[in-house]
């Protein structure tokens, strides 16, 4: 297998929000590494900082404390002229409700044309729309309003608008909340597509467990952490099996399940113990 190579490294990510009276730490100290062309799901309660963690790669936020680099590069190094810069270049966003993707006075393949950067005549930015809108699914719709299509088809040019600039990464904050189950499930085989075909790197924060099956890993957040991940094992198989591995943070602390801590009765101290290079943690 070809080795894997690094596309974004979040590092010791705090984040703290600062409300009238009361800290909210929605991050504490995340660690994670992305792989250029993956395709990625984060899962986690609400509240355990999945969309914070999104606007942190976004470049939409900044952290208290920790860093993002992409190749060398802190991203919070960069100027805000740099990073707006970073963001129009490398990111594509995809939220959950349509109407924060989407202008409703402007047909699907306007909408496109407004989001493309860059030199195009009217009739390239035009073609492009058409191109892109053919991609997701939508070609002879293009000349359709938001509100004559349906939340999927919606969502699918909330896609193409987020492809339009040709970024590194897609960025999707719960791109399926809105939408029902069979919607939901040929949104993210256009994902899956999308990212076999273009080679985009694809982050999908989801409530959706089905979702998180059918991507290559999925990262599990909680308070403020990565505390496990499940990766697919056989890659080609839409139905892939699935291991899960706990992950450490660079403190070398590890988040166990509650169910399985229950599974162990184990309580609040434990005992660790090394036998032949298995660490053992074993209720006292
Ligand atoms: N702008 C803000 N000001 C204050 N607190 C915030 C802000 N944004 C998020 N928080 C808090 O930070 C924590 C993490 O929020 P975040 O939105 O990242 O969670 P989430 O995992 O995306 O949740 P959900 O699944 O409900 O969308 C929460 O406790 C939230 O209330
Ligand atoms: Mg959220």
């Amino acid at each position: 297998m070809e080795e894997a190579k690094t596309l974004i490294r979040c590092e010791g990510l705090v984040k703290i929000y600062k409300t009238e009276d009361v800290e909210v730490f929605a991050l504490q100290g995340l660690d994670l590494t992305i792989n250029e062309g993956e395709l990625m799901a984060i899962v986690g309660k609400s509240g355990s900082g999945k969309s914070t963690l999104l606007n942190l790669l976004g470049g939409l936020e900044t952290p208290s404390v920790g860093k993002i680099y992409i190749g060398d590069v802190n991203l919070f190094d960069l100027s805000k002229k740099e990073l707006l810069s970073y963001r129009r270049d490398n990111i594509g966003f995809v939220w959950q409700m349509c109407n924060k993707n989407l202008l409703p006075y402007l047909t699907a393949s306007e909408n496109i044309e407004v989001s493309i950067y860059g030199n195009m005549s009217k009739e390239e930015k035009r073609a492009r729309s058409y191109e892109l809108l053919d991609k997701v699914g939508l070609a002879g719709k293009e000349e359709k309003f938001p509100t004559q299509m349906s939340g999927g088809e919606q969502q699918r040019i909330a896609i193409a608008i987020a492809l339009c600039n040709n970024p590194k990464i897609i960025l999707a904050d719960e791109p399926t909340g809105a939408v029902d189950s069979k919607t939901s499930d040929q949104i993210q085989e256009l994902f899956r597509t999308l990212n076999k075909e273009m080679g985009v790197t694809i982050i999908i924060v989801t409530h959706d467990m089905h979702l998180a099956d059918k991507v290559d890993r999925t990262v599990m957040i909680s308070d403020g952490k990565i505390s496990s991940e499940k990766v697919r094992v056989l890659a080609e198989s839409a139905d892939a099996e699935h291991e899960e591995f706990s992950v450490l943070d660079s403190a070398g602390r590890l988040k166990i399940s509650d169910e399985l801590l229950e599974a162990a009765g184990i309580d609040k101290r434990v005992k660790v113990i090394n036998e032949d290079g298995r660490i053992i943690i074993e209720k006292i």
